[in-house]
C-alpha cells in the first residue's frame, strides 16, 4: 500500500475512504505544520495530500524526500505550491476543480449581497439591540440594473453570472481569451481589465491568484472604477493591495467590500477588521458538507489514479 501523509484533518467519512485506500498517516488534531515538520513527517512517504495552508515553496519542495511523487492539493488553488520547483524535483501536482464551484460561487453571491446591502452593519445593530426601523435605516445598494464586473469568468465566475443576472445584474467580465457564446449567456467581454473596472458597479473577483494577477487590484486599478463601487472578492487574497483598498473604503471611492479571501491569512489587515463597510468571512468558500466531502474524494482519487495507471485527472503542472 502507497504511504500517504494527509496534512490537514479531513471530514471523517474521507479519512475512512484515506485508510481503506492507502497507508494514511493522518493529522488527528489538525496541527498546522510548519515546513520543517512537513518535510520531517513525510520521510519514507510516497505522496502527499496538502492543503492550502501549507506552504510549499521551492525550498520546501527541495527538501522533501524523494520517495514523494506527488502533491494532492485539497483546494482548486494551487498558489501555496511552487509548481516549477515540484516539476523539477519529478512532483505531480494535482488539485480539486469542479466539485466546489457551486459552493464557492454561493458565497461569492452571499459577498456581493453582503457587501451591497451593509450586512456587517446590519448584523452589528440587530445582536446590540435597541434600534427602531425607520425609512432609512441603512439604505443599501440595490443589485437590479447593476452591473457586475467579473475579473475571471472560469466556472466559479460564471456561476456568480448566472445567479446575479437572475437578480437582474447585467454582466460584464474579463478574461484573457473570450468565452464561447454559450458559456457567455450574454455577458459583455472586455479585452483588458481598466475598461472592465469602468463598468463595474460591483466588482467580483474570481480569477486565480498568479504571477499576472498578483496586486492586479491596486492604487492604479481601484481608480477606473466607478465612484461608489463594491468590490468582492472569492478567489485569492493576493490579487488585491490591501492599503491601497482600504485607503479607497476610507475615502468612499469604494462603497463597500465583500471578503472571504486575504493576503496572510489569517492575519488580515487590520484595516478591515472594524471597518462598517468591510463584510468579511474567514475562507469558507467550499465549506459545506457536500463540497468539503467531494474535495477530499477527489484529492484521494488524484493520489490514487495516479499510483494505479500513472495517469493524472486533474495535474496542474
Ligand atoms: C479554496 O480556496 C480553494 O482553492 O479550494
Amino acid at each position: 500500500m502507497k504511504k500517504i501523509l494527509i496534512t490537514r484533518k479531513l471530514l471523517s467519512s474521507c479519512e475512512d475512504k484515506a485508510k481503506k485506500t492507502f497507508d494514511a498517516s493522518l493529522n488527528l488534531n489538525d496541527e498546522l505544520y510548519s515546513q520543517k515538520r512537513l518535510i520531517e513527517l513525510s520521510k519514507k512517504h510516497d505522496g502527499i495530500l496538502s492543503a492550502l495552508t501549507d506552504k510549499l515553496d521551492a525550498k520546501t519542495i527541495n527538501q522533501l524526500p524523494d520517495t514523494v511523487k506527488i502533491i494532492s492539493n485539497f483546494a482548486v488553488g494551487f498558489g501555496n505550491i511552487d509548481l516549477e520547483a515540484a516539476k523539477q524535483k519529478g512532483i505531480v501536482v494535482t488539485n480539486t476543480p469542479e466539485v466546489l464551484t457551486d459552493a464557492t460561487a454561493e458565497i461569492g453571491v452571499l459577498l456581493i449581497l453582503g457587501a451591497c446591502r451593509r450586512a456587517a452593519e446590519g448584523i452589528e445593530r440587530a445582536r446590540k439591540g435597541g434600534w427602531i426601523w425607520s425609512a432609512d435605516l441603512l439604505i443599501g445598494k440595490q443589485l437590479t440594473g447593476a452591473r457586475l464586473g467579473i475579473l475571471g469568468m472560469g466556472r466559479i465566475g460564471q456561476k456568480i453570472a448566472k445567479v446575479a443576472k437572475s437578480l437582474g445584474m447585467v454582466i460584464h467580465y474579463h478574461n484573457r481569451s473570450r468565452l464561447i457564446q454559450e458559456k457567455e449567456q450574454g455577458a459583455n467581454y472586455h479585452d483588458n481589465l481598466k475598461d472592465l473596472m469602468k463598468v463595474s458597479d460591483v466588482l467580483s473577483i474570481c480569477c486565480p491568484a498568479s504571477k499576472e494577477t498578483i496586486n492586479m487590484i491596486n492604487k492604479d486599478t481601484i481608480e477606473y472604477l466607478p465612484k461608489g463601487a463594491v468590490v468582492t472578492n472569492v478567489a485569492r487574497g493576493d490579487i488585491v493591495e490591501d492599503e491601497a483598498m482600504i485607503d479607497a473604503l476610507n475615502r468612499r471611492k469604494v462603497y463597500a467590500v465583500g471578503l472571504d479571501v486575504y493576503k496572510n491569512e489569517p492575519n488580515l489587515n487590520p484595516g478591515y477588521l472594524n471597518h462598517p463597510s468591510a463584510f468579511i468571512l474567514p475562507h469558507v468558500g467550499s465549506a459545506t458538507k457536500e463540497t468539503r466531502t467531494a474535495m477530499a474524494n477527489l484529492a484521494i482519487d488524484n493520489l490514487d489514479e495516479f499510483f494505479r495507471t500513472g495517469n493524472c485527472i486533474n495535474k496542474v503542472n
